[in-house]
């Protein structure tokens, strides 16, 4: 009995002892510990914020912040909040609670312990403000019925316990918070309904504390446990202000006990359930998220070690400060890698537990013999990211019709909404249409198109004689034929070599097999455009490989599918193709190509793709899958806005729309913070009269996309070197089988025998 009760204290929860205990402790009340990939990665934010940091400082021009932007949400901020500790109850600070938690050995040295924190004051307007703080407790006994129990009269507070006397128990003497908060300016903080909801009414009860902690008693949870009280349920950015705030206090207190057993999050206010409660389940998790109201624990359940987190404005998720809206802050980008991870959108830098496949072991040995290596799909293709309107429309529509929109609310419809989304889709598709990709396509479709009358392309069913004829004809294989289609390059003219080409159809996508230097001579007088090309068998250069203009890559020089290298084009010539094998195409190269013949097209591998973001029937997790994918969020000053969190940091843009009589209001200063302090483009749209200014909101949206594209690109550069666009299909690729020592061959069960 003794020897289960300390293994629950000590979390060491291997199978058996679990099932001997659960004889004894009710299961409920304990929160069983395992060992996940979350609970080692996600309860430690102080890692996000190190990693942040580090990636910061290793940038090209390093990483100075200024003192204030430091002080407000550097690591600096963290120390603050450290040294802000003061302790309402016992005089021991908790750090012995990272001894592993062994505590109550006898009865007698059950004490409880109360610290409380909170973070820098901001400027908010003309006021400074600092409701923000947390308390850890050590022993701390609860009533959850008593808790809950009574009602309070004051509708704004409503959803906050009042808890009745006695509810909360602990073994130490308490200060009067209230007046100590009176007593002294500094602790001014000390002040906030969240102290006074849990110790206004606490009360000092050693016996009921030694007993309800003692390590056998029933009710005993050694988990650490979170009990959150959030803010406005009904708001998506005072939502993320309270996780904000969690995350930034773990990070500066770095508990031992939550990094390595993780912590279970306990909703102890009284609203109704949200959507974003997801995503305190996910930072609960491997334990399950508990809301109080609906599962309370049994009478005077001791909490070996406790947090209790409560915001009102002012966290890193609702910074208004106007003092930070120029600051990077690594501890903001780690918030939002975290928050990212805890969906399972990985932070790249993070070590992944299961390494994804690199593109070369999906595509296969031709990009590994080219010296492709390194990429993880789908780094190594073509970036789609969105650019998402969020409207407001259904919302504000509600709020009319009840009657509940005040004036400044209701500033927020957008009248000319259609023209809007049509101005920002025509944004996404003029910038697209001047990407070089999309360029080479447009050269190249109507030629592909008189190719494809000609000799349809049997892939799915359709003449299969043809289609053996086809692939007898090539040297390479069908799917080369199909791969290099998608690629912009022209068919091989063995696929059509009765076609004569039309004059003035623009073929010079496969110049890439000539030596550079003469294909830079022909592309400035005319290129392959009219000379030669229908020719085909035309063997325009001892060389070997030219075959004119319509000739494909490597493969066909030596009829030797798959033996392609970087190399392969050249020829006899001194330069390098864009091909650097079957599977992947140099970018740098190409677009040094398409420069010359095309004159200017913009040099990226990301394209964009308009999202309406109505989302008011979405669930929060679709919302989400949105979100994860988006460079560009573009909405009205409004909760929304708060998504900009789940963006990829250092590589996203925020466009805030602010009516010209609200552009000064402070809370518009969230989201300036929130992309500042994210390394983000930022920009105000602002608009006078209730229109928004199309023209001047499309060219924000093209700014914004330049920052994102750069951005995306230079990460992938930095991250893989060049720019390759990798294709994986449907014959270049390495099989999985089982190792060896999965499956031993007979030869090595007779050596074992
Ligand atoms: C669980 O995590 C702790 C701390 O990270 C480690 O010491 C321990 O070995 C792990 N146990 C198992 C079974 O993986
Ligand atoms: C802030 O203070 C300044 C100077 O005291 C005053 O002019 C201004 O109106 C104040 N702003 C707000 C929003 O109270
Ligand atoms: C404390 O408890 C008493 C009675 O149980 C109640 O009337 C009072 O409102 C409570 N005060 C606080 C601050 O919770
Ligand atoms: C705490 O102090 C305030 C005023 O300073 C007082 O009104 C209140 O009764 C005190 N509370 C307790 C529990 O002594
Ligand atoms: C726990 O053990 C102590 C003796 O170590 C005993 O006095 C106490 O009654 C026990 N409590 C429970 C709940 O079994
Ligand atoms: C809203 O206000 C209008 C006029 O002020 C009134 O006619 C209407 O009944 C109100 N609607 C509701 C739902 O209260
Ligand atoms: C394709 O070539 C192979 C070997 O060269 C030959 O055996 C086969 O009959 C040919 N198929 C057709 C459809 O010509
Ligand atoms: C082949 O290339 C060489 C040098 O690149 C050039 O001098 C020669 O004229 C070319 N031959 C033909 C047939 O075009
Ligand atoms: C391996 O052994 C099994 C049974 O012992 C036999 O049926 C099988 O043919 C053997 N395979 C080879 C490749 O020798």
């Amino acid at each position: 009995m003794q020897a289960c009760a300390l293994y629950l204290v000590l979390l060491a929860l291997s199978v058996p002892v679990q099932i001997y205990c659960q004889k004894k402790v009710d299961k409920r009340w304990i929160t069983a510990q395992r060992n996940t990939s979350w609970s080692s990665q996600l309860s430690r934010p102080s890692g996000f914020v190190s990693r942040a940091q580090y990636r910061l400082k290793k940038r090209v021009g390093g990483f100075k912040p200024s003192v204030t932007c430091s002080n407000y949400l550097g690591l600096p901020y963290l120390e603050n909040i450290r040294r802000s500790r003061y302790s309402i109850c016992g005089s021991t600070p908790l750090a012995h609670l990272d001894d592993d938690n062994i505590l109550c050995k006898q009865q007698s040295a059950c004490l409880s312990a109360i610290d409380c924190f909170t973070a820098p004051f901001a400027r908010h307007g003309n006021s400074t403000r600092a409701s923000i703080s947390l308390c850890r407790s050590q022993n701390l006994v609860l009533d959850s019925c008593k808790f809950l129990k009574n009602e309070r009269e004051d509708i704004l507070l409503k959803n906050f316990p009042l808890p009745e006397f006695g509810s909360v128990k602990v073994a130490c003497a308490l200060v009067n918070v209230t007046s100590a908060a009176k007593l002294t300016k500094e602790l001014h903080w000390l002040q906030n309904i969240h102290h006074d909801v849990w110790w206004g009414n606490a009360t000092q009860d050693s016996p009921t504390v030694f007993q309800a902690c003692s390590p056998n008693s029933s009710t005993l949870v050694t988990t650490p446990t979170m009990f959150v009280m959030r803010d406005r349920h009904t708001s998506y950015v005072h939502e993320m202000e309270v996780v904000s705030m969690a995350f930034s206090f773990l990070a500066a207190l770095d508990p031992k006990d939550v990094g390595v057993h993780g912590v279970q999050v306990v909703i102890a206010d009284r609203s109704p359930v949200t959507s974003f409660l997801e995503t305190w389940s996910r930072v609960s998790r491997p334990h399950q998220l508990r809301i109080l109201a609906s599962d309370p624990f049994p009478p005077n359940t001791c909490f070996r070690s406790a947090f209790h987190v409560y915001a009102s404005a002012g966290g890193i998720g609702y910074n208004v400060n106007p003092d930070t809206v120029g600051c990077e802050s690594p501890v903001v980008m780690g918030f939002s890698h975290w928050l990212r991870q805890l969906y399972g959108e990985g932070d790249s830098s993070a070590r992944l537990l299961i390494t994804p496949p690199s593109a070369e072991a999906v595509a296969g040995p031709a990009a590994e013999e080219a010296g492709v290596r390194g990429l993880h799909p789908p780094t190594g293709g073509i970036i789609l990211k969105n650019v998402v309107w969020l409207s407001r429309r259904q919302l504000e529509l509600v709020r009319l019709l009840l009657n509940a929109s005040t004036s400044w609310i209701s500033m927020r419809m957008v009248r000319n909404e259609a023209a809007v989304v049509a101005g920002v889709l025509s944004a996404v598709q003029e910038w697209n249409a001047e990407s070089c990709l999309r360029q080479r396509f447009e050269r190249t479709i109507k030629s592909e198109y008189a190719l494809s009358l000609v000799n349809v392309n049997p892939v799915h069913g359709g003449a299969m004689n043809s289609a053996r004829q086809t692939m007898n004809e090539t040297d390479s294989t069908a799917a080369a034929g199909h791969r290099r289609n998608l690629q912009g390059f022209s068919q091989q003219q063995h696929y059509y070599p009765k076609l004569k080409r039309k004059e003035g159809l623009t073929r010079i996508d496969s110049t890439d097999i000539w030596p550079r230097r003469q294909m830079l001579q022909d592309a400035s007088s005319g290129g392959c455009s009219s000379s030669g090309a229908g020719g085909g068998n035309t063997n325009d250069n001892g060389s070997g490989g030219g075959e004119g203009c319509n000739s494909v890559v490597g493969e066909s020089r030596d009829g030797n599918d798959g033996d392609v290298n970087g190399e392969a084009g050249d020829g006899g010539g001194s330069s390098q193709s864009y091909i650097i094998g079957n599977n992947a195409i140099a970018l740098d190269r190409l677009w040094e190509l398409d420069n010359i013949i095309n004159g200017g097209c913009r040099r990226t591998n990301v394209l964009f793709k308009f999202v309406e973001g109505d989302f008011s029937d979405e669930s929060f997790n679709m919302q989400l899958q949105t979100i994860f994918r988006t460079g560009v969020l573009v909405g009205v000053h409004g909760a929304g806005l708060a998504h900009g969190f789940f963006m990829p940091p250092g590589q996203s843009a925020v466009l805030q729309l602010l009516g010209k009589s609200f552009a000064k209001v402070t809370a518009s200063n969230i989201f300036r913070n929130m992309a500042a302090n994210m390394g983000n483009y930022y920009e105000d749209v602002v608009y006078s009269d209730v229109d928004i200014d199309v023209t001047v909101l499309k060219a924000a949206a093209k700014r914004a996309m330049d920052f994102v594209a750069r951005k995306v690109m230079e990460l992938q550069m930095r991250r893989n070197g060049a720019l390759r666009l990798v294709l994986v299909d449907q014959s270049h690729f390495s099989i999985v089988i089982p190792s060896e020592e999965q499956c031993p061959s007979n030869a090595t069960l007779r050596a074992l025998r």
